[in-house]
């Protein structure tokens, strides 16, 4: 167990601590469970160890893929790293494009102050806190980027205050200027990438933007407030994870951990039954709720429940009102994937990243055709959950009255309780999920879950947030899952709106180094590649796909020989896996877009402990980092 200090806890860690889940104790659903899970086991075994599930005659062991000299990689995969600094492959560049607190606007603040990490004024000014996902779009030949601020590291942020607490309204306003959206043009000159100050495109969405809510829960009796009678308005977007576009150049941010941000100043407030599933207490973490009373759900019951959807912006217009997608449904949505089925509707692919939640897919009613009217295409469809069977099927199971119980806005806002009520199956913390451009497939980064398989002292097997057991299953194989797996799906007749699908697992994270069972991982997983819990995933123009770790980097024990968090590429035809970026110490890499010459990559590096990318006696700041082949060749 780590000395938790509130302020340095990843939100993971945090809403774990927080948010202790119930454990399960009917007798009868222990047994149940047992007996169902020694027949999978047996299953499991006929594949071999570290082999569970993995799909036949599509992988090969990266070994094998070098001896056909067949790997796709134009670089010499690099060691670990344990260091304050980027690393990647020979023949390659990178450096920083933009840090927190560099000026969006001649207004701000032109260097970052040290002592205060920055002014009020200026805080919404600047590149945000935490970078996370990211897009990249071609406006007239300019490249405008649309990039996530998740979450903030108050320490660092208020270095003033004792151990980052805000103490005032000005502290909270400062940290919800930090975290949200930022919309910047960036540029190549002389001196590399770097955001154009004053750009007309250029935009802070942060905790206080008006939002419209859209869909078909906007108007419900569920999303009304004091503040706002109708239902429809809202101000701002929390935690905002990873990302997704749509085809027709919107960018998708999505909620994720939105429950932290709510507490009660009145500590008799009886929390209903969403907000236990949702993990919504009675104390926030930054201490919102004692300076904001919207954030007191003492106050303001409903404000938590406009909160936790995809948003869409329109990065081309800074006077856009950002919507919040109600159809998507409402969950702590890690990013939006989205695809086109075969007749031209809409699909997004999304997870729930939580111990045990689900994944989900979205389907228009409507078609997508260039230059027509979208506005309903993410107003008016089919939300389905999807229900993995150990025989290497699926299907996505629709949320609709008739399969839940539920009315439409119960089901929109309450979107995990429906999912629970058609027996979706519990997932090892759905992060990124990524579309293959060049073959119908669907990818998600399942990235850990220490409680799968686990039991309580008196025998229950752990559950998610709703009480659901989580056993072990084909899918999530492991208990005690520390290192993840990323899945794979084939949607029926290669359309992504298709309600059945084939999967597989691309790979089983793991260490074959220390391990000799399933926890070596499946056999595209050697010493030369060691990672645990992917996360971010994207896929370039050629169908290579790119995993972003969030993991132990404490390169000892299990995760000896991991290093510090990273980037690698992943080869979908022979499985091979090789390793590209190492991050600084402390940091996570996460969120990846391209220019549109393909010839720079963005790569987002999210709360480093080291003094990245200035240098000793510098505050740490999550970076935005280009980077480049020095032949100038395409990269992605
Ligand atoms: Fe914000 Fe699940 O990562
Ligand atoms: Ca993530
Ligand atoms: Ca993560």
């Amino acid at each position: 167990m780590k000395d938790f200090d509130m302020h340095d806890l990843s939100w993971d860690e945090w809403d774990e601590m927080n948010d202790p889940r119930p454990a399960e104790t009917a007798f009868d659903m222990v047994v149940e469970q047992a007996i169902s899970r020694r027949g999978f086991l047996g299953g499991v075994l006929a594949f071999g160890s570290g082999a569970a599930a993995m799909g036949t005659g599509t992988l090969l062991s990266s070994a094998s893929a070098q001896a056909l000299g067949n790997s796709r990689f134009p670089f010499v995969p690099i060691p670990i790293q344990i260091d304050g600094t980027v690393h990647v492959p020979d023949g390659y560049g990178w450096a920083p494009v933009a840090r927190w607190g560099d000026p969006l606007f001649s207004d701000a603040e032109p260097e970052l102050p040290q002592d205060t990490g920055g002014s009020v004024a200026s805080s919404a000014r600047i590149f945000g806190e935490n970078t996370d996902g990211m897009e990249l779009f071609d406006i007239g030949g300019r490249q405008v980027i649309a990039v996530n601020h998740e979450y903030v590291n108050p320490k660092i942020n208020l270095p003033g205050n004792a151990d980052g607490v805000p103490t005032s309204v000005d502290d909270v306003i400062k940290l919800q200027n930090l975290q949200g959206v930022t919309i910047m043009e960036v540029a190549a000159g002389p001196d590399g990438w770097q955001i154009m100050v004053d750009s007309p495109f250029n935009r802070r969405i942060h905790h206080r933007t008006p939002m419209r809510i859209a869909g078909p829960a906007a108007g419900s009796d569920l999303l009304k407030t004091d503040l706002d009678p109708t239902g429809t308005e809202v101000l701002g977007t929390l935690n905002n994870c990873g990302s997704g576009r749509t085809p027709w150049g919107t960018y998708l941010t999505c909620e994720e951990n939105f429950n932290g941000y709510f507490g009660s100043t009145d500590a008799a407030f009886e929390r209903p039954d969403d907000y236990i599933r949702y993990g919504i207490g009675l104390e926030s973490r930054y201490a919102y709720e004692k300076f904001d009373a919207r954030f007191d759900v003492s106050q303001n019951v409903n404000e938590p429940r406009r909160m936790g959807y995809v948003v869409e912006i329109d990065p081309r217009d800074r006077d856009s009102i950002p919507a919040k997608r109600t159809a998507l449904g409402r969950f702590k949505h890690e990013n939006a994937a989205t695809a086109l089925a075969r007749d031209g509707r809409v699909v997004v692919y999304m997870g729930d990243d939580e111990r045990g939640e689900f994944m989900y897919k979205y389907v228009s009613n409507g078609v997508y055709t260039p230059g027509s009217e979208t506005e309903e295409l993410l107003n008016d469809g089919r939300l389905y959950v999807a229900r993995f069977s150990n025989d290497l099927t699926g299907i996505w199971v629709e949320l609709t009255p008739g399969s839940t119980g539920m009315a439409e806005d119960e089901i929109l806002v309450f979107t995990r309780m429906a999912a629970s009520k058609v027996g979706a199956t519990t997932m090892d913390r759905p992060e990124w999920i990524a579309v293959n451009p060049v073959a119908v497939e669907g990818y998600c980064c399942l990235t850990n879950n220490s409680r799968r398989g686990v039991r309580s002292e008196d025998g229950a097997l752990r559950t998610n947030a709703g009480g659901e057991e989580m056993g072990v299953n084909a899918v999530n194989p492991r208990e005690a899952n520390d290192y993840g797996q990323i899945v794979r799906w084939y949607p029926t007749n290669d359309d992504h709106a298709s309600e059945m699908f084939t999967w597989d697992l691309y790979v089983m994270a793991g260490n074959p180094d220390v391990h000799g069972d399933e926890y070596a991982g499946s056999s595209n997983i050697h010493s030369g590649n060691l990672f645990n819990s992917p996360d971010g995933m994207m896929f370039d123009t050629a169908g290579i796909v790119w995993i972003q770790t969030d993991g132990d980097d404490s390169n000892e024990g299990d995760f000896a020989g991991m290093g510090n968090n990273q980037m690698l590429a992943g080869d979908p035809a022979t499985g091979e896996i090789v390793r590209f970026l190492t991050g600084p110490n402390g940091s996570e890499v996460t969120g990846l877009t391209w220019s549109s010459d393909k010839r720079t990559m963005f790569v987002g590096i999210q709360h480093p402990d080291a003094p990245f990318p200035d240098g000793e006696g510098m505050l740490p700041r999550s970076t935005v980092i280009a980077v480049w082949r020095d032949d100038g060749a395409m990269i992605g």
